[in-house]
């Protein structure tokens, strides 16, 4: 296995506006105190880290009135220095959908519109030369479809069962590009099956750290960030030679995000 860091370039968006104010996952409860000045400090521990590895971090300029727009994974998905632009599912966040394309055209990507439900990176997760894509609460088949039109890599279609890890990357991380972790209890049983056999040497995590967000974690190949409550992830993590790095984002978890809902990765 190479455990060599790759340097990534990243997309995040400062949670100025940040707040629960719908409810559009099991997460999110609109009643429930959130303190937004401890959100951006966390926030900035995130970006602290992300920079002292040694990454590029970009910065989209958040909006009033989208809360949730602090999780740029969910702004596109971009691969080869194409851009495949979301759509998403409900009202509320639609307005991010453009922000983030518009993003893109303004840095000189190549930008394909979307078509269909689809939420970006919260769906499509690249692994060496293939896109794993989420369906079930989100990101419609027709997208799958579409991504593997624009991008030209083989996406397999993986089928999410628990609303709670509503988005993909809820339930797995690719840890480098033969390596994932995932709950296999969030996923169907073929998509089971499918994981199983692409996978064959992949760690599996707990309930307990699937509960935490902590399967919504970065890597870079060696160091992967992930939320500080996951320990068994961790450990197990550590054992296989990983680096890893907890963050704690408590916050922005009442929304139904972690490290990775927070990060884009940009693929020029
Ligand atoms: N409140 C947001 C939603 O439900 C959270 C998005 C988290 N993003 C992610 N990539 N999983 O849409």
């Amino acid at each position: 296995m190479t455990m060599d860091a790759m340097s990534r370039r990243y997309l995040m968006c400062r949670p100025t506006y940040f707040a629960v104010e719908y409810a559009i996952n099991p997460w999110m409860d609109p009643s429930a105190p959130v303190d937004a000045d401890l959100a951006v400090r966390q926030w900035d521990a995130l970006r602290g880290i992300y920079l002292d590895l040694g990454h590029t971090v970009e910065e989209i300029d958040p909006l009033p009135g989208l809360p949730d727009m602090v999780f740029a994974a969910n702004g596109a998905t971009v691969i080869d220095g194409k851009v495949l632009a979301v759509q998403f599912r409900d009202p509320q966040r639609a307005d991010e959908a453009p922000a983030y394309a518009h993003w893109f055209e303004r840095a000189g990507f190549d930008v394909h519109e979307a078509k269909h439900v689809n939420e970006g990176e919260g769906d499509m997760l690249l692994v060496g030369d293939m896109l794993l894509a989420g369906t079930g609460f989100r990101t419609i088949t027709a997208a799958h479809d579409r991504a593997q039109e624009i991008f030209g890599r083989p996406t397999v279609t993986l089928r999410l069962v628990d609303p709670r890890f509503y988005h993909l990357d809820t339930a797995l991380c690719v840890l480098d590009e033969h390596t994932v972790a995932y709950l296999p209890e969030a996923f169907s049983p073929g998509s089971q099956a499918v994981l199983r056999r692409l996978f064959p040497d992949a760690i599996l995590a707990s309930a307990a750290d699937a509960e935490v967000l902590g399967l919504n974690a970065v890597s870079d190949g060696r160091h992967v960030v992930l939320p500080v409550q996951a320990t068994g992830l961790a450990a197990a993590l550590r054992d296989r030679g990983y680096d890893t790095i907890g963050v704690d984002l408590s916050e922005l978890r009442k929304a139904g995000g972690g490290p990775k809902c927070c990060t884009l990765e940009v693929r020029s």
